[in-house]
């Protein structure tokens, strides 16, 4: 497979400050990419340098197979972080002035706008200023006018931020349609939970750093299992238990980090004692817990991050519970002494290693 995009030992300081850190990462045609990591993590700045809208200090980016050339640009799409619309015109005119802009006839660009206008279920606004919309609705305009012309590569930074669940629906349904079509996407994100349920790829980015990138599915199946449990009672009453290393523990729902070779027989025969236990089960751990895992300041550095196979790899939706980095606390109960490491086939903490 090729690669639509390759980011190449690629580093941008602002002053004093290393937003983005000798990054590289190929990302294959056809796959839906996400870049992934905390406020701050340097995903804008990777994606403005992708955009060419910055120009990185050091290291390169190829497009397309091509180092940036000006007709790349009518292939891309491109979603902005800070989103905003020309608030005094009209949505339909807006869109197909966009369109117009990558290249479409004026013809094609109305047509092509009525349509998703219709498809995103915005007929009604066509002739409507932009300031009568909602931020919903502002950012489905917004997207629309990123796709209408058909871009073989959609970048989206930060395509899901402030969404009500249905808009959230809509805008996944958008990016699946992409790639259904053929088409690359490239989205950013700190909502891990979004990322998990679309993405064949990811990049986890720290303080401007890759801290792993490959498919999705093998970096979950190569990291330490946890437990999921739908438990009742004192979540106090989680903490001690032999084999675990951390708990990310909604209140109602927990994740337990495991090392490797721990007794999940004895774990389940604790949690009952102590909970009441609705459900059990031994999982590959969410993106969540492999976020946490890798990011943490308590874990070692991962040894040699996943470079990207050029082969897609399908993924693993976790469970249907929604794990929200808002509402999950995470607890370290004992660090991990090996490398997350756990994410490369090395389960997370040492063997042997107990919990106290
Ligand atoms: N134009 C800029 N001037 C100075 N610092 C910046 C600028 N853009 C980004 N930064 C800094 O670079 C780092 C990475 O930012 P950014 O790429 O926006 O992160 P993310 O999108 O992952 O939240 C942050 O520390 C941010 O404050
Ligand atoms: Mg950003």
């Amino acid at each position: 497979m090729s690669n639509s995009l390759e980011i190449m030992a690629v580093s941008k300081a602002f002053g004093d400050k290393l937003a983005v850190d000798n990054l590289s990462a190929q990302i294959p045609a056809g796959s839906i990419y996400g870049f992934l990591g905390p406020n701050g993590a340097g995903k804008t700045t990777t994606i403005r340098m992708i955009m060419n809208i910055l120009y990185p200090d050091t290291g390169g980016i190829r497009l397309f197979g091509d180092q940036h050339p000006d007709q790349c640009k009518n292939r891309t799409g491109y979603l902005p972080e800070e989103k905003g619309l020309y608030k005094k015109m009209q949505t339909a005119e807006l869109i197909a002035y966009f369109g117009q802009l990558k290249g479409l006839s004026r013809t094609v660009a109305k047509t092509r706008a009525l349509a998703l206008l219709k498809k995103f279920g915005l007929s009604d606004y066509a002739t409507k200023k932009c300031d009568l919309l909602s931020k919903g609705m502002g950012q489905k305009i917004q997207i629309i006018a990123t796709i209408l012309h058909e871009p073989e590569l959609v970048v989206l930074d930060e395509p899901f931020s402030g969404l009500d669940p249905v808009n959230v629906e809509l805008i996944r349904e958008v990016i699946l349609d992409l790639k259904r079509a053929g088409k690359t996407v490239i989205f950013s994100t700190h909502a891990m939970e979004q990322a998990e349920q679309i993405c064949d790829f990811i990049m986890l980015i720290n303080a401007g750093k890759k801290m792993l990138d490959g498919p999705l599915g093998s970096i979950k199946k190569h990291a330490s299992q946890t437990i999921k449990i739908d438990y009742h009672g004192d979540s106090t009453l989680l903490q001690n238990l032999p084999g675990v290393t951390r708990i990310n523990d909604m209140g109602h729902v927990a994740e337990l980090s495991l090392i490797a070779n721990a007794n999940t027989q004895r774990i389940l025969s604790l949690l009952v004692q102590r909970l009441e236990i609705r459900s059990f089960s031994i999982a590959q751990p969410s993106l969540h817990e492999i976020f946490i895992r890798t990011i943490s300041p308590d874990s070692p550095e991962p040894t040699t991050p996943h470079t990207t196979p050029p082969k897609t790899t399908s993924f693993q939706t976790m469970s249907s519970q929604t794990m929200s980095s808002q509402t999950m606390s995470s607890q370290t109960i004992s660090p991990q002494t090996s490398a997350p490491k756990t994410l490369d086939a090395q389960p997370g903490a040492k063997p042997g290693a107990q919990a106290e």
